[in-house]
């Protein structure tokens, strides 16, 4: 199976987890975008949607779901989204596509967390992939010494601008022994919006696409 089959795999599998009647929590990237296609296929049993990323309001909207502002729901059942690591704790490293804030705050509030990735993407230990860190653009150069300071190497994701007007860093060469401290950490630098780790809130539940089945791993 390919890369993408298997992320169409998961995609379609997460819509077990949709409670009718509900508003969804929806993420954002290339493995959220085979969920939206699926979801649209059962639209009619659902509310609508709180979205994550203007990348993913267009997608849910082009399907005709409507999509809700945060501050209007009480109630978020599930959140499905992907993620770039996941280790067997099922904390993450997200934050490839630069959506990481508003994905973050809408997994906080969800009930139940639902990741969707292929195999390649658990890993034994956090970090290979690096760490996006979402910055407040006059912080980017301190924010950057800063996490030199803490042994990492940040990379400035240049011509790249979050849906919140803010500037990426990715942090390289991090030894993530222990996520939930780090995420706390990173978080503390002033000027730092949050950081790509989901170990404070992890997932509560890994959908994992392989060669011939969904593993769920809880
Ligand atoms: C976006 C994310 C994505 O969920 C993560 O980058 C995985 O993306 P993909 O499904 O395209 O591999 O965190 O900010």
């Amino acid at each position: 199976m390919t890369q993408d089959e298997l992320k169409a795999l998961v995609g379609k599998a997460a819509i077990d987890y949709v409670e009718e009647g509900s508003i969804v929590g929806v993420g954002t990237g290339s493995t959220v975008n085979f969920f939206i296609d699926e979801l649209a296929t059962i639209k009619h049993k659902i509310q609508g949607a709180v979205s994550s990323s203007e990348a993913s309001t267009k997608r849910l909207k082009s399907h005709g779901i409507e999509v809700f502002e945060l501050n209007d729901v009480d109630r978020i059942p599930v959140y499905v989204d992907g993620a770039d690591e996941s280790n067997h704790l099922l904390e993450l490293i997200k934050g490839g596509g630069g959506a990481l804030t508003r994905e973050k705050i809408i997994a906080a509030v969800a009930e139940k967390f639902v990741c969707i990735a292929d195999e390649s993407k658990l890993v034994r230990r956090l970090g290979e992939f690096p760490l996006p860190v979402e910055v407040i653009p006059m912080a980017r150069s301190y924010v950057a010494r800063e996490i030199v300071k803490l042994g990492g190497d940040p990379v400035y994701r240049s011509g790249f601008t979050t849906d919140n007007g803010n500037v990426i860093l990715d942090v390289h060469s991090l030894e993530i022994n222990e996520p939930i401290k780090l995420e706390r950490i990173l978080n503390n630098i002033v000027g730092v919006v949050t950081n790509g780790l989901f170990a404070d809130r992890a997932a509560d539940v890994l959908l994992l696409g392989k060669a011939d089945s969904v593993e769920t791993l809880t």
